[in-house]
């Protein structure tokens, strides 16, 4: 059966909420157990610098949480690829030799720098005020992350796709250049798996903080859910399934037996109260074995430091050999290996014959004319100027052809030079035929 490498990292800048475990995790673990997949998650600690610049706590705090939640939620370390972006020094690494190749303009099109320029200009601010350089590169080291283990699917929220044509293009322009290293991954975005709303009815997010932490306890997850945002429709009256927040997370923790059986209700005229009750015994009940485990893992840091250890381990056996396969391809070399023939386009210049131009000790100016093979054919006589001595070659090139005379060779009956050892006035016509070709 052929494998699909699957690949998803999540920034370490925050805490988990039920969005990002409905959202993400879910079904990251769920297709972690396909028999055709290979699945590599990891923690993007590095991506976490861009924007937690001055906050190290939040960055260490989040990436203790996200990791907990990540086994706390059931996935099986021995399965899947389960390290942190910085425990691998392959990936900056190759971010540099990515960079090399991603051309600025590409990059100057990103969504969130565009939108951090445009929010300075509409504030008449410099264009790059508050701008650092890693949010400029942020899609060059998420092209490492992926390019790194050849990840053919990579399930991303909508915000992310462009980037992930990003590393299609980078990777592209690499392989064009240095040969087929790298595989172009592509977006997996889950029409099926739910973006959940926060309370306020937006997309839960950390950015519009409205978000229900997964792991909060019982008494908070309520009192969260309280605060909900409904309509002013009272017990009794009809309630709308559509575009409610309650219902769609009722929805996302729930079978669709009880989802049916909610929309019965809603239709009914649940009271509000009851519909955040109900709400809230479903999470709860779904929430409640993983945050049991949570609060163990979280006890016990250590324990989850060795196993990104061990993650990295198994991560690196990849990346490690497959670096060394990337700085030989392009040219960052041993020195004691012999030094290969110029390859590509150089190589089919290379193939053609050459006029080589030079100034002698005498103070004239020289040329002469090299077969394909490297072989000298023709010996120019000493010009006045360089001017000179590139007119007649530009002759030569324009099909002018010389001829053999007593003690050399003519072109417009003046004398050019005189053939090589060896060389006959026959090549010296091939090639030049060769060059007006
Ligand atoms: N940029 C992603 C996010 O914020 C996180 C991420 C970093 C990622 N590297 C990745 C996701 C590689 C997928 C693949 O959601």
């Amino acid at each position: 059966m052929p494998t699909t490498r699957i690949l998803t990292g999540i920034t370490t800048s925050g805490t988990p909420h039920l969005g990002n475990y409905a959202g993400a995790l879910r079904p990251a673990i769920a297709a972690s157990q396909r028999a055709d997949a290979e699945s590599f998650y990891f923690l993007a600690d590095y991506h976490a610098l861009i924007k937690t610049g001055g906050d190290p706590a939040r960055v260490h705090r989040s990436t203790l949480e996200i990791a907990a939640t990540w086994l706390a939620a059931g996935l099986d370390t021995e399965r899947v690829w389960f390290y942190r972006q910085s425990d691998i020094p392959e990936i900056p690494e190759l971010t540099w030799l990515l960079t090399c190749v991603a051309s600025k303009g590409l990059l100057n099109r990103a969504h969130a720098y565009k939108a951090a320029v445009d929010k300075n200009l509409a504030e008449g601010e410099d264009p790059d005020a508050g701008v650092n350089m890693g949010l400029f590169m942020y899609p060059v080291l998420m092209a490492a992350d992926i390019l790194m283990f050849k990840a053919h699917s990579v399930p991303v929220g909508r915000d992310q796709i462009q980037h992930i044509e990003m590393a299609r293009d980078i990777a592209a322009r690499f392989n064009h250049l240095y040969g087929e290293h790298f595989v172009l991954p592509e977006a997996a975005i889950d029409e099926s798996v739910a973006t959940l709303p926060g309370l306020d009815g937006r997309k839960m997010s950390k950015s519009y903080d409205n978000t229900i932490p997964l792991f909060s306890s019982s008494v908070e997850l309520k009192k969260l859910i309280a605060s909900i945002v409904t309509d002013s429709r009272v017990p009794g009256e009809p309630k709308d399934t559509e575009g409610s927040a309650l219902f769609e997370l009722y929805q996302a923790f729930s079978t669709p037996e009880q989802t049916e059986a909610m929309r019965a209700a809603f239709a009914g005229g649940i009271a509000w109260g009851e519909a955040k009750q109900a709400l809230f015994e479903q999470i709860d009940t779904a929430v409640s074995p993983m945050r049991e485990r949570y609060q163990a893992l979280i006890a016990q840091p250590e324990l989850i430091e060795a196993r990104l250890k061990e993650g990295a381990a198994k991560a690196r056996s990849i990346a490690t050999p497959f670096l060394a396969e990337l700085r030989h391809a392009v040219g960052l070399r041993n020195l004691g290996s012999a030094i290969e023939q110029r390859s590509g386009e150089k190589a089919k210049a290379a193939a053609q014959p050459q006029f080589k131009q030079y100034r002698e000790g005498d103070g004239r100016f020289y040329f002469k004319l090299v077969a394909a093979d490297g072989s000298l054919l023709l010996q120019s006589v000493g010009f006045a100027s360089p001017k000179e001595a590139g007119q007649t070659i530009a002759r030569l090139k324009q099909g002018a052809a010389p001829r053999e005379a007593a003690d050399g060779l003519l072109l417009d009956g003046q004398p050019l030079g005189v053939l090589a050892g060896g060389a006959t006035l026959a090549a010296v016509q091939d090639a030049l035929a060769q060059l007006a070709g």
